[in-house]
């Protein structure tokens, strides 16, 4: 494997330092791994350090990480103002817009900065890996990287093999997510991977029964929860990724399926998102925020 992921001295891009580009960096740094964090927003890099570093600190202060492990992780953090800082990366996670045009531009700008065995990694939650690595002149070391929102508590990462993405790359980043403390889940590259396209049934579903007013949403949140055994509703969930996230996901997922009508999104989504009600991010969604605690909205 061109790549030697266990050694001390790995070093990862991470490039889109969001809601997601933070928590990888998180669980990077507290593994070991030196990271480097570019935003193309002035100053988001350098914030999410600090919110990284906030909660280790919090961490810290609750005893569940040593005040030694707090320091190691927050030394392994930098901030880099040019992209071509990534040519010292071994692996380049690119968690930006989920926008198909916007990722294929940037990972032809990387391809023309980054090491000769570089690994491009997405973490696109349903754009199609092959699409994106077919932008690259070497497409065979483009894999998806994608990881599920809180990152350091949601620990479980899908790696997904594109056309021809290379075994050596999918290997590496199975290995990656197993050294960040993940369990690392191969899966081909189809539209929503695994999780997305299993997944889709329990939410959309879930807005058509809403639909057809056969219940309150928090009501099905409810038996979902205590009858069926979810940990959380699917409003509950929507609310919890933002609508602003999900909904171009169902979008992206029924076109890939032709519009296959089992995939169809909703209207009573599109309608929340378009009314800005995109959920904890913004205060309301289903539910309304306030106080740390949830009520539900009419
Ligand atoms: P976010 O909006 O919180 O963060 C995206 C960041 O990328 C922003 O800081 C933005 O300034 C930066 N950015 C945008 N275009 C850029 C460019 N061309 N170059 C450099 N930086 C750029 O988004 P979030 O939620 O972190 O999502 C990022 C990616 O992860 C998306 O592809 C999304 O589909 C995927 N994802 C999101 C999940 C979620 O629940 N939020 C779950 C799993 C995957």
């Amino acid at each position: 494997m061109p790549v030697d992921i266990q050694s001390p001295s790995l070093c990862i891009g991470i490039v889109g330092t969001g809601a997601m580009g933070r928590g990888i960096a998180q669980i990077a740094a507290q593994a070991g791994i030196r990271v480097l964090l570019f935003d193309a927003l002035h100053g988001a890099a350098t914030s999410a350090r600090e919110t990284v570093i906030a909660t280790l600190g919090k961490l810290a202060e609750k005893g569940k990480i040593s005040a030694e492990a707090l320091a190691a992780a927050s030394a392994k953090l930098e901030v880099v103002p040019k992209l071509d800082a990534m040519a010292s990366a071994q692996v380049v996670v690119e968690a930006i817009v989920e926008n198909l045009d916007v990722k294929k531009a940037l990972f032809q700008q990387l391809e023309d900065i980054i090491a000769a065995d570089c690994i491009l990694a997405t973490n696109t939650s349903s754009l199609s890996v092959t699409s994106i690595a077919a932008a690259c002149k070497r497409p065979e070391r483009v894999g998806g990287f994608h990881f599920f929102n809180p990152v350091p508590l949601m620990k479980i990462v899908e790696v997904i093999d594109g056309l021809v993405t290379a075994p050596w790359v999918s290997e590496a980043l199975l290995a990656l997510g197993r050294r960040m403390g993940h369990t690392a889940v191969g899966a081909r590259d189809t539209p929503g991977f695994i999780v997305n396209h299993a997944g889709r049934g329990f939410v959309t579903e879930a807005l058509r029964v809403l639909g057809e007013s056969v219940a309150e949403f928090h009501e099905i949140d409810r038996i979902m929860r205590e009858a069926a055994g979810f940990r959380m509703g699917p409003f509950e969930l929507l609310d919890l990724t933002g609508l602003d996230v999900s909904q171009p996901v169902m979008e992206s997922i029924y076109n890939q399926y032709y519009q296959e009508p089992r995939y169809r999104p909703s209207a009573i989504a599109a309608q929340r998102l378009a009314g800005g009600l995109l959920g904890r991010k913004t205060g309301r969604g289903f539910y309304a925020y306030a106080n740390g605690t949830a009520a539900a909205m009419p």
